[in-house]
């Protein structure tokens, strides 16, 4: 089939290229015209893993092709995506002026049957605002097209995102017409491996799937990290207490683990969105404001631990921080748990060592050259000079360090584990001290 894809981002790109890789001709449309001409040389604008090889196999082969000229890609499609962003405005809600501006732009151009696909994350009753955009500009032109509006959301994970595009766990397609659902079953046909997974539904309930996916996920991690607190005050170890539940098929082993927060650019929108559309409607969504609260405090909690190993004596000190991206394999930082942290440290007069095995040129854009702050080139060069170890991010390599050395380069001997990766024993057996999240008093070494 032939694609049009409105947006180069995260989403567009790898729903583009997955679709590509399928077999049908994908053309993906973008305003930013450095960025065009960079995919059509084969550069990747994000960290993903797979994605570049795949681009530029598909590139290579006339499937995949990018283009700043909307007329064309519009004339291209028999479905057009809009995978545009939805940045959270000032209220928390989403604010849908990149999506609305596309749909007219489609208005502008459609002139013949065609189906559009809302792919970014919006709030619900968003597919009839788009709907409203393209009719009102095909009526402006005095232009007779039918068109359907589709609800079609994506459960990409960064990191992951070319494996959960090519292997999805469910397909969730929303439309009104029979023929639409027709046409999107027919797009997706390669994807539905063995057994059927298009759910197809109502616009509304498709646009409402996506909220509930992440609201819930996030409700998960904020309800241990609550628990790993009331651990931390008890006594108790939440490593233990995750082990104990997980088994439970109705609670499972995903998304049970405590840590720093979680951070990207889709749970801290998407729970604030929802709330607010909520209230919007008159509902207070208590649960999901109590899960943005947890989080929030949560972003806290390692400086909290860092102040109160050291009696509130943190100036001075100079901390080897482990992972700045809001989770392991991206660069992304969106919403990540290190930015608050690395804050905390400078307003508490602290010096950061940091590396991140791929955020480091982003952190350099956020930060910029400061005070304060040392960007190294690898872990153990964080370490140099440093008092104290922070880890963020569970990048894979942080998992097993040499403890030994550990407690030679830090001169306080201790380790505030963000992510629970290590076993209190074995680090306070090389004689450092060990905080983690919700693992209860650790005992000071000297
Ligand atoms: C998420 C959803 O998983 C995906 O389906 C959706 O399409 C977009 O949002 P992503 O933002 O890439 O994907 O990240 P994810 O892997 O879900 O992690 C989100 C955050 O939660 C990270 O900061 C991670 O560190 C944190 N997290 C995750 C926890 O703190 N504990 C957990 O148990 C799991």
């Amino acid at each position: 089939m032939r694609l049009t894809i409105f947006g180069t981002g995260y989403v567009g790109l790898v729903t583009g290229t997955c679709l590509a890789e399928v077999g049908h001709d994908v053309v993906c449309v973008d305003i930013d015209a450095d960025k065009v001409a960079g995919l059509k040389r084969g550069v990747i604008p994000i960290y993903e893993p797979g994605l570049a090889p795949m681009v530029q196999a598909n590139h290579a082969a006339g499937r995949l092709d990018f283009t700043t000229d909307a007329a064309t890609a519009v004339a291209h499609g028999d479905v057009i995506f809009i995978a545009v962003g939805t940045p959270p405005d000032e209220d928390g809600s989403a604010d849908l002026k990149y999506v609305l501006a596309v749909a007219q732009t489609i208005g502008k151009h459609l002139a013949r049957n065609a189906v559009v696909v809302n792919k970014s994350t919006v709030p619900v009753g968003t597919a009839d605002k788009v709907r409203a955009a393209i009719a009102q500009e095909l009526k402006a032109r005095g232009a007779d097209v039918a068109f359907d509006v589709v609800s079609n959301p994506e459960f990409l994970k960064e990191g992951d995102a070319v494996k959960d595009c090519m292997r999805p766990d469910r397909i969730v397609i929303g439309a009104s017409s029979p023929q639409a659902i027709e046409k999107m079953k027919r797009l997706y046909a390669p994807f539905n491996r063995n057994h059927e997974r298009i759910v197809a539904m109502d616009v509304r309930s498709a646009e409402l799937t996506k909220y509930a996916a992440n609201a819930m996920l996030a409700t998960k991690i904020s309800f241990m990290n609550e628990i790993a607190n009331i651990a931390e005050k008890v006594g108790a170890d939440i490593e233990h207490v995750r082990q104990g539940i997980g088994s439970d098929p109705r609670i499972g082993w995903h998304f049970i683990y405590p840590g720093a927060g979680y951070g990207g650019s889709c749970f801290p929108k998407d729970v604030q969105a929802l709330a607010r559309t909520a209230r919007q409607v008159g509902h207070e969504a208590a649960l999901l404001q109590a899960v943005e609260t947890v989080n929030d405090r949560q972003k806290g909690h390692l400086f909290e631990l860092i102040a109160r190993h050291y009696d509130g004596e943190v100036s001075g000190r100079t901390f080897a921080v482990w992972g700045l991206a809001f989770k392991p394999n991206t660069d992304d930082m969106r919403e990540a748990s290190s930015r608050r942290l690395l804050q905390q440290l400078w307003d508490a007069g602290a010096h950061v060592r940091a590396y991140d095995p791929e955020a480091a040129q982003e952190a350099g854009r956020i930060f910029g050259q400061r005070d304060g702050l040392v960007l190294c080139e690898s872990a153990s060069q964080a370490l140099e000079g440093a008092d104290a170890l922070v880890v963020v991010t569970e990048w894979k390599q942080f998992r097993s360090p040499d403890f030994a050395r550990l407690h030679a380069s830090l001169r306080d001997r201790v380790i505030f584990d963000g992510r629970n990766l290590y076993e209190p024993d074995e680090v306070e057996a090389a004689g450092l001290a060990y905080w983690g999240i919700g693992r209860g008093r650790s005992i000071r070494v000297d």
